[in-house]
């Protein structure tokens, strides 16, 4: 009867844990999205960011690399045009998201209609270089999530670095003292996106606040 039950309870229990491991690993940005997503690694940096939009009353977002797959990439690339365009519609911001892929392009804005959020956020066909070149309006939150990196292959490393650093270099002067800025892809093989331009931004006036998957910066 004893090992009976034994046996039911380790039974029970195979079945129930990877459950209860899904739901610790579950990690969503609820009540401000829908709990169904996962936002996993970039919680953490993405829940902090909110709170400083909220603090700081930013107005004017950028994105480089738009969210290609909408909250379908909650879980991999991140989802964020439509979490900070979310965040935009309900505080009177804007959100420019910035590709350089026309079918990544498309899948962001099929994602922004669906989600009605097209009249606080603006996805835009291009180079981010020259869009942030271009672009004369004062940042409030910069995110940094353009040039692919590679887990493996060093020259796609550098050049992701590179392109990160020169992307933040364009729009330094559009900073003020109350600017975030927020780098994905940090934690990784070489360093991620982020290496060469924190570096940089470590030997101006700014400070890292959240130094995980991604980094997230402000001035001192
Ligand atoms: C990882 S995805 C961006 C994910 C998005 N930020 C999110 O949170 O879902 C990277 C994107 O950067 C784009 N990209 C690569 N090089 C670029 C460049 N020079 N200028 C603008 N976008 C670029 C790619 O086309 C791709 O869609």
């Amino acid at each position: 009867m004893n090992y009976l039950f034994i046996i039911l309870l380790i039974v029970l229990l195979g079945i129930a844990f990877p459950k209860i491991l899904k739901l610790i690993k579950h990690k969503s940005l609820y009540p401000f999205m829908p709990y169904k997503y996962n936002f996993r690694r970039r919680r953490i940096t993405f829940s902090k960011t909110l709170q400083l939009l909220n603090e700081r009353n930013a107005k004017i977002l950028v994105e480089t690399g738009t969210s290609r797959n909408g909250l379908k990439g909650t879980k991999t690339d991140g989802g964020a045009t439509i979490v900070f365009g979310k965040w935009a519609k309900e505080n009177n911001a804007k959100l420019h998201s910035v590709d350089i892929s026309k079918d990544s392009v498309q899948g962001a804005q099929k994602a922004v209609q669906e989600e009605n959020l097209q009249d606080s956020t603006t996805v835009h066909l291009g180079d981010s270089l020259d869009f942030l070149k271009n672009f004369n309006e004062s940042i409030d939150f910069l995110y940094l999530d353009s040039y692919d990196y590679s887990k493996t292959d060093i020259e796609i490393q550098k050049k992701s670095q590179e392109h990160h650093l020169q992307e933040f270099i364009l729009a330094e002067d559009k900073l003020h003292d109350k600017s975030i800025v927020l780098i994905d892809d940090c934690r990784l093989p070489g360093g991620g996106k982020g290496k060469t331009v924190v570096e940089y931004m470590l030997k101006k006036d700014w400070e890292i606040l959240i130094n995980a998957y991604q980094i997230l910066l402000v001035k001192k």
